[in-house]
């Protein structure tokens, strides 16, 4: 496998061109924003926790059924995936209050959904990623609606796999981001799935094992990457 020219540099990641015009290869940066690239950092190590988080959750979600981009991990910060064509869209699944949910309702963090929510924004940096619904996403064709169903089905999916894996390694599952990509026609999950894309809070104490304390300027970051995915690494 040849790695030939960048092909897109985005906040987290790279994406190489192979020598086969099917496979991409992401690199895992160690570099961190948040608010839309308002606030920029670096958090050591990250970039290594990601990639290796985002693989090893790829091939347990595919060992469920769910088709993912995910081919292999090559190096620490490498992996081989397939090369999808992203749909605009960044789907957020939320199991408890917090973030963007808490202030746009103007509750406490913390509180259970009754239903899993799901939401949907349209993936444009220079918009702020807008919040958008399913009549947005089809007069725009941003997906077609048999698309849709399946990012949805997908997506609960997802969640309810998680779920039980984090909360049996003492994590509970707060909230995370999904995208989804076309390849050969077929809607595949793709990107990542890592501290960066997740809430993810102790089980027990609800200390926060994720980017909000890099957002919030809590401290002790890069321990709590290296602590998640120690903790999943874990039989
Ligand atoms: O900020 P908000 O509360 O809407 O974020 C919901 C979830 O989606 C969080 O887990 C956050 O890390 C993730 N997210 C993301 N990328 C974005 C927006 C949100 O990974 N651009």
């Amino acid at each position: 496998m040849e790695k030939l020219e960048m092909l897109y540099e985005g906040k987290a990641k790279k994406v190489y061109k192979t020598n086969n015009d099917k496979q991409y290869i992401v690199d895992y940066k160690d570099d961190a924003t948040a608010f839309n690239g308002v606030k920029k950092g670096t958090i050591i190590g990250k970039g290594v926790v990601n990639n290796k988080m985002s693989a090893a959750l790829f091939s347990l979600l595919e060992e469920n059924g769910i088709p993912t981009h995910q081919i292999e991990l090559l190096s620490d910060r490498e992996s081989l995936v397939k090369a999808v064509t992203i749909l605009p869209l960044e789907v957020i699944v939320r199991n408890v209050s917090a973030g963007s949910l808490a202030q746009r309702l103007g509750i406490e963090e913390g509180i259970p959904m009754k239903e899993t929510v799901l939401e949907f924004s349209y993936k444009n940096d220079d918009l702020g990623d807008p919040m958008i619904n399913d009549y947005h996403i089809f007069a725009m064709e941003f997906a077609t609606r048999e698309q849709l169903d399946l990012v949805k089905k997908y997506a609960l999916k997802v969640n309810e796999i998680l779920s039980k894996f984090f909360l049996e390694r003492n994590i509970k599952l707060i909230d995370f981001k999904l995208e989804f990509g076309l390849y050969d026609g077929q809607v595949i999950l793709a990107d990542e799935i890592s501290p960066d894309t997740c809430r993810l809070w102790d089980a027990e104490t609800n200390k926060k094992l994720d980017k909000d304390r890099f957002r919030r300027d809590m401290g002790g970051v890069e321990e709590v990457y290296q602590e998640v995915l120690n903790r999943i690494s874990k039989k």
